[in-house]
């Protein structure tokens, strides 16, 4: 006896797309990003499947990477965003991290830090994103600086990142790929520029290491469907049941504040799944989900532990059917889009009351 709800992680899926975003970018090195728990997945166990084909993971702070390290995990681990204080610099030379480097501040931590063996740099370079990164006018400096110290190791990669890599056709990811090769030629350095819509959409920007994160998972980040997406099989499936059913009558309503109005006699479904799980709470009224493997829609709001489907369409509807919430069938891009956000916060979203199944 159990709440049915729960999430299936499918490990196999996730090492086959990594192995397609290293085919999409077969010249470049393709680390695996497992930050925020690797997008909602577990980072331990997604870390572990993927050991043995990445060569190296990132991360969003060192805590993270500090979990990894704890559980095993023996490949260089890169901080994204660098280091948060300077102590960090000495944990992260000590645990052999990979620190990025995109502000001054980060930039004096390592010159002044006193570290028992040097670091492995990576400097983000600011294209136009304007979020991170140092300018490409001061880059020529800081970087001459980060070489000549003893705390610096002279594998020195140079990074960006991009602002709108998932729009096919925004021109600004060509305008900060000219920025960047136009600030870092001169240093002939290994660079890293794409995350997986730069991997999947933009060729020209596949560098010497690529960022894999979100098309890991399984789904596409592009804002159009294009032939890089037909490799990837959704890794996460959020999975419940049919709890309780009942028949109402044309004009009765349904949840809090009587948001959905029968305009027929209709079939109502409970399903064990609410925002407490980390479905998201303003689902609209008709976001799909799959009962019994066939499509119906939400009937009124979201609660934190239960939704409610009109199933009127469906035959035969019973008390344990299995619901899926999003996964394979039903993408998770596109009830995210009934919720007015994205597949990404969605995944991350998923709360540690959902017990996690993993499957090979
Ligand atoms: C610096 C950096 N690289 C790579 C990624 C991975 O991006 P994506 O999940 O779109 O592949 C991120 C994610 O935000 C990031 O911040």
């Amino acid at each position: 006896m159990a709440r049915p709800s729960h999430m299936v992680v499918d490990l196999g899926a996730l090492i086959h797309n990594y192995q397609w975003a290293c085919q999409l970018a077969p010249k470049a090195q393709t680390m695996a990003v497992v930050k925020a728990n690797a997008y909602g997945h577990g980072a331990v166990a997604c870390a572990n499947a993927l050991e043995p084909y990445a060569p190296a993971f990132g991360v969003a702070c060192i805590e993270e990477a500090i979990e990894l390290r704890k559980a095993g995990i023996s490949k260089p681990i890169v901080l994204l965003e660098g280091t948060f204080t300077p102590d960090e610099v000495t944990v992260a030379a000590e645990q052999g991290f990979w620190v990025m480097v995109e502000d001054p501040t980060q930039v004096h931590a390592i010159l002044n830090a006193h570290l028992s063996k040097p670091l492995t740099v990576w400097i983000k370079v600011d294209t136009g994103m304007h979020r991170l990164g140092l300018s490409p006018q001061k880059l020529g400096g800081y970087y001459q600086q980060l070489l000549n110290s003893p705390n610096v190791s002279n594998n020195i990669v140079f990074a960006t990142h991009f602002a709108s890599a998932d729009e096919t056709n925004n021109s600004f990811t060509s305008v900060q790929l000219k920025v960047f090769m136009e600030a870092t030629a001169p240093f002939n350095q290994p660079v890293s520029l794409a995350n997986s819509p730069a991997i999947m959409a933009w060729p020209e920007a596949h560098g010497d290491w690529n960022r894999a994160g979100f098309m890991l998972y399984g789904n596409s980040p592009l804002d159009a469907h294009h032939p890089s997406s037909e490799g990837l099989k959704p890794v996460m499936q959020m999975c419940s049941a049919v709890t309780s059913l009942r028949h109402i009558d044309a004009g009765e309503t349904v949840g809090y504040a009587q948001k959905w109005r029968a305009d027929r006699p209709s079939t109502i479904a409970t399903v064990a799944i609410g925002y407490g799980d980390g479905y998201p709470r303003n689902a609209e009224s008709g976001t799909p989900v799959m009962v019994n493997g066939h499509r119906a829609g939400i009937a009124g709001r979201v609660s934190m532990d239960m939704i409610c489907v009109d199933v009127t369409d469906l035959n035969d509807v019973k008390i344990g059917d299995p619901v899926c919430l999003w996964g394979k069938g039903l993408n998770i891009n596109e009830v995210a889009s009934h919720a007015a956000t994205i597949g990404y916060e969605l995944m991350t979203r998923v709360t540690q009351r959902l017990p996690i199944k993993y499957t090979q």
